[in-house]
């Protein structure tokens, strides 16, 4: 029998906190993944243009925060770019320094253009940064970044702020110093070369990177020449894809097809099979929230 909701005993549950759990209008659980997030793509050209035009108005001391959010077009969704992950493209100016701070969400980025003389501190070290390497700030590491090219360097940001800021467990801290004093420097732990990570070869090829260092966020480098094609079966897992070199078709069940130049992002929310093609030599990035997921025994697939 339909229950009447407005009838006084609903209201008085209402006040004592109570939800009655046969009356909501949505269930609670369903038989497979039907993920609210969907399949996007943005685009670094356009990122470029907005950032040299920010670069204007927004002044030095928000260097910093001087980035373009990737917002996944859900509703409802004012900040993530999949359910887990934020991605943001950040341009820093010739002689500009961002300040230091640290956080409890990790955090890393893949440079798309940037000069010599570009760089991160993360805890005390320097790290230089050129176009293709990916630089890790696990949690709670300080990082800030300086620019002492004579042209603006861009790179995107991966976090996973989302599963942070819904686990309630963020924290932040500025340095106190402002940016961080450089006391070391060579080869860092916190900077892989794209390049290198892969070898040389011209065969088809994807490598894991920095396994471990960040256990939220999955991180590898695709070797894809001219014509390989990658399928994807329908997972759980949550894929961001990133072009460092050469051009990428990315193909969504569904229709949803979009070809990546250097820089653009595209998201492919998790249960969307999908496919990824070489249309010329490419190097792909891929980030996933797949650490995450195998820890709490959630990697499933169709
Ligand atoms: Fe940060």
């Amino acid at each position: 029998m339909q229950q009447d909701i407005r009838a006084p005993y609903y209201g008085e549950l209402g006040r004592l906190g109570f939800v009655p759990g046969w009356a909501r209008p949505e269930p609670s659980m369903w038989p497979v993944p039907k993920p609210k997030f969907r399949p996007a793509v943005w685009r670094f050209a356009a990122a470029k243009a907005a950032l040299e035009e920010a670069g204007k108005s927004v002044p030095i001391e928000q260097a910093e925060r001087r980035n373009l959010i990737m917002i996944n077009p859900v509703e409802g969704n004012a900040y993530a770019t999949s359910r887990n992950i934020v991605a943001a493209y950040q341009m820093v100016k010739a002689g500009e320094k961002a300040r230091s701070h640290r956080h409890t969400a990790a955090a890393l980025r893949l440079v798309v253009a940037a000069k010599p003389g570009t760089y991160t501190v993360v805890d005390g070290a320097r790290v230089d940064m050129a176009p293709g390497d990916v630089v890790l700030t696990p949690s709670w590491c300080w990082h800030g970044h300086a620019n002492e090219s004579d042209a603006a360097s861009y790179w995107i940001d991966f976090l996973d702020v989302p599963f942070v800021q819904h686990s309630e467990a963020m924290f932040f801290e500025s340095h106190p110093a402002g940016f961080e004093t450089i006391t070391g420097s060579g080869p860092s732990p916190h900077r892989i070369l794209s390049r290198e990570a892969l070898g040389s070869g011209g065969d088809p090829k994807v490598v894991e990177i920095a396994n471990g260092v960040l256990p939220t966020i999955g991180l590898s480098l695709m070797r894809l020449p001219s014509g390989t094609l990658r399928k994807v079966a329908k997972t759980t897992i949550n894929h961001l894809y990133s072009s460092i070199s050469g051009k990428t078709r990315v193909k969504v069940e569904g229709g949803f097809d979009e070809s990546l130049a250097v820089g653009d992002v595209i998201a492919v929310p998790c249960w969307h099979a999908h496919a990824v093609e070489a249309e010329e030599d490419a190097v792909l990035f891929q980030v996933t929230d797949e650490p995450l997921l195998t820890k709490v025994g959630l990697v499933k697939t169709a």
